[in-house]
C-alpha cells in the first residue's frame, strides 16, 4: 500500500515545507477518497463481482466520481493534485495542462475523422466516443491544471467529451479558478454549454479551495518592489518577482470592458497584471478603467515609472488616481522607477495631492501591506 494523500501532506507538514491549511487539508482527505476507490478499481484481466460493481450502463465501466477544485489564485490547488497525482505509482494516468489537452483532443478527433474519411474504421462511429475509447485503453486517471473554457469549439466539444470520458470509466480531476455555474460565462451560445455544468455537478464533487492565504504571495516576503534606478540589473529583478509570483515567464494579453470600451491590459496572469508607465499613464485612461483594474487583479507590475516633472503633469494626475485606485482596493504594487517615491515629482512640481500619493506609496510597500490577506 502506498502512503495516503493525507500522510504526504503531513510528512510535508512536519518537515516545514509547508504551512498547515485546514481547507487544503479537506481536499487532501477528499482526493484520498477517490485514491481509494481507484486503488480498487479492477486490472484489465480481473473479471467478476469485481468489474460487475463498478459496470455502468451497455457494460461500460462508469468512472468514480472525479473532482473538481476551484478557488482563487495560489490557493494550492495545484500542488494537491499533483501530490495526489503521485501518490499513485502504478495507475494509468496522464496529469496534463487543460490547454494542452484540449488541443489533442482536437487533433485525435481530426485524425479519427480522417480515417473515417479513409474507411479505415467505421465512417458512422462518433469520433469522441473513439477517442474515449483510446484514452480508456491509455489512463484510468485524467488530472487536468488550469481547466477554462473561453473557447467556442471548446466549449461544445466538452460535453460530448466527458459524457465519453466519464462513461468509458476515465476519472477526471480538475483544478481552476471558476466554480462549474460561471463557467463559459457570457459565451458565444452558452445555452448550449449549460448541460455540460449540469453533468460536472451530477458526475464530479465540486469542492472549493479558498483558503485565506495567496501562498505565491509569501514568495515575495522582505523582497524590494520599489526596484530603482533603471537598470539591466533591477529589470532581472523585475522579472524573477514577476516568475515568482506568476509562475509563468510571460502573460497574455486580457480586455477589460469598461463601460462599453475594452481596456487593453498587455500582459496578464494568475491575477497579477503588467503594463509599461506609458500604458497606464499615458493613455486616456480615468477611474472607471483603473478601478476595474482593480477588480481584475491582486497586484499590478509597472514598468519604468519616471520621475514626473511639468512635462508630465498629466502622466502624474492619472499616477495619482491610479494610486488612490490602488491604495483603497489594496491592490499590490511592483515596478521599476527612475527614482525613489520621494523623487517622483521634482521639488515644486508635486502638489498636495501628490503628497498624498508618496505616502500612500510608502505603505503600499511595506510587509504588512504585502503579507495582508483580503477578508
Ligand atoms: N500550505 C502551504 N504552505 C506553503 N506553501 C504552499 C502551501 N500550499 C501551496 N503552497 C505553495 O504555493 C504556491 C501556489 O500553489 P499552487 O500552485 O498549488 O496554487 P493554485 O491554487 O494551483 O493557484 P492557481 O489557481 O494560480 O493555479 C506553490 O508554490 C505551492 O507549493
Ligand atoms: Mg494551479
Amino acid at each position: 500500500m502506498g502512503r495516503s494523500l493525507l500522510d504526504i501532506y503531513d510528512a510535508e507538514l512536519r518537515a516545514g515545507r509547508i504551512a498547515a491549511d485546514a481547507a487544503q487539508q479537506a481536499v487532501a482527505q477528499q482526493l484520498d477518497g477517490l485514491a481509494a476507490v481507484l486503488k480498487t478499481r479492477p486490472k484489465k484481466s480481473e473479471t467478476g463481482r469485481l468489474r460487475r460493481l463498478f459496470s455502468g450502463r451497455s457494460g461500460e465501466r462508469a468512472a468514480p466520481r472525479g473532482l473538481y477544485i476551484w478557488g482563487d489564485v495560489g490557493r494550492g490547488k495545484t500542488m494537491l493534485m499533483d501530490l495526489f497525482f503521485s501518490a499513485l505509482p502504478d495507475l494509468p494516468k496522464r496529469r496534463i495542462h487543460f490547454h494542452a489537452f484540449m488541443q489533442d483532443a482536437h487533433m485525435r478527433i481530426q485524425a479519427i475523422r480522417d480515417k473515417q474519411r479513409q474507411g479505415e474504421v467505421w465512417e458512422d462511429a462518433d469520433p469522441v466516443r473513439m477517442l474515449a475509447e483510446e484514452l480508456r485503453r491509455e489512463i484510468a486517471l485524467l488530472c487536468l491544471d488550469e481547466f477554462q473554457v473561453v473557447d467556442i469549439t471548446d466549449a461544445m466539444l466538452l460535453g460530448r467529451l466527458f459524457e465519453a470520458l466519464f462513461s468509458h470509466g476515465i476519472a477526471v480531476v480538475v483544478t481552476t479558478n471558476t466554480p462549474p455555474r460561471d463557467l463559459y460565462h457570457d459565451g458565444l451560445n452558452r445555452n448550449a454549454f449549460l448541460p455540460f455544468i449540469d453533468l460536472i455537478e451530477e458526475r464530479m464533487d465540486v469542492t472549493c479551495l479558498n483558503g485565506e492565504t495567496d501562498y505565491r504571495i509569501g514568495r515575495l516576503r522582505g523582497r524590494e518592489v520599489w526596484l530603482t534606478p533603471i537598470d539591466a540589473e533591477n529589470r532581472r529583478r523585475m522579472e524573477r518577482l514577476w516568475q515568482d509570483l506568476t509562475d509563468t515567464r510571460r502573460g497574455g494579453p486580457l480586455y477589460l470592458p469598461v463601460k462599453g470600451r475594452q481596456v487593453e491590459v498587455p500582459q496578464a496572469a494568475r491575477g497579477v497584471a503588467r503594463f509599461g508607465f506609458d500604458e497606464l499613464c499615458a493613455r486616456p485612461l480615468g477611474p472607471a478603467d483603473y478601478l476595474a483594474m482593480a477588480a481584475a487583479f491582486h497586484t499590478i507590475f509597472i514598468d519604468a515609472v519616471p520621475v514626473m516633472g511639468a512635462a508630465l503633469a498629466n502622466e502624474r494626475r492619472r499616477f495619482t488616481i491610479l494610486i488612490d485606485t490602488l491604495y483603497d482596493n489594496h491592490i499590490r504594487i511592483v515596478a521599476t522607477s527612475a527614482a525613489p517615491i520621494t523623487g517622483l515629482a521634482p521639488r515644486g512640481t508635486g502638489d498636495q495631492a501628490f503628497a498624498r500619493t508618496v505616502s500612500r506609496l510608502q505603505e503600499m510597500l511595506s510587509d504588512q501591506w504585502w503579507m495582508h490577506e483580503e477578508d
